[in-house]
């Protein structure tokens, strides 16, 4: 597996808003918007896209055009639903497949609610998009679904990452034949006896979408 921490002032500057505590809930909103988009910029290097020909108003050239299958987005509910507006944005032809996963606050493991992901999601390229790498037990579920499904690569998107969560990630993906990316806004300290990420910013979905 292999994690990027997007390292780039603006990106610095919008998260430093989001973790203040004071920051209201629209300006959270749009503050993760515009930081899914910049992090959405750096996980989508590896799009896979093929050359086509056109014609300019001055001559013929060759470009690139995203390959089908289109990417697929999968946010995991509730808040990965804060993220998907910033990818879509990047990725406008990409198709949308949702997984509803909770996690037990006692025992920090991930359950699934809810799914609505096409039946084969062979050679499709995965975007995976939550906010908190936290324990990495969501994470980890939500791939293992993926490939279960024939994913062959699969990129996930987090605002913020804890090194347990990271390492906890590695082990479960240990012989999963699909490479497995993970690009973040930053690496925090460490995760705390409730299974939040410290410093963090708190309860994600709440921020979001307040107290439910
Ligand atoms: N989920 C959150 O929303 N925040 C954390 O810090 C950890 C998990």
């Amino acid at each position: 597996m292999e994690t990027l921490v997007v390292d780039h002032p603006l990106v610095a500057h919008k998260l430093t808003t989001l973790r203040n505590k004071d920051t209201d809930s629209s300006t959270f909103r749009r503050l993760a918007d515009e930081l899914v988009t910049l992090l959405a910029y750096e996980a989508t290097r590896g799009v896979r896209v093929a050359p086509v020909d056109i014609v300019t108003p001055v001559a013929p050239t060759q470009g690139v055009r995203l390959t089908d299958p289109q990417p697929l987005i999968v946010p995991i509910l509730r808040a990965g639903l804060g993220m998907l507006d910033g990818m879509i944005r990047l990725l406008p032809t990409a198709e949308v497949g949702f997984l509803g996963m909770v996690r037990n606050e006692e025992t920090l493991e991930a359950t699934t609610y809810a799914e609505r992901l096409p039946a084969d999601l062979s050679g499709r390229q995965c975007y995976v998009v939550d906010p908190m790498l936290a324990t990495g037990g969501t994470l980890a579920a939500a791939i293992d679904f993926l490939v279960k499904r024939g994913a062959d690569d699969i990129t996930a998107v987090v605002l913020l990452a804890a090194p347990e969560g990271v390492a906890a990630l590695e082990k479960e993906l240990e012989g999963v034949d699909a490479p497995v990316r993970v690009v973040t806004a930053a690496m925090d300290e460490k995760l705390n006896e409730k299974g939040y990420i410290v410093p963090g910013l708190g309860d994600a979905g709440d921020r979001l979408y307040g107290v439910a």
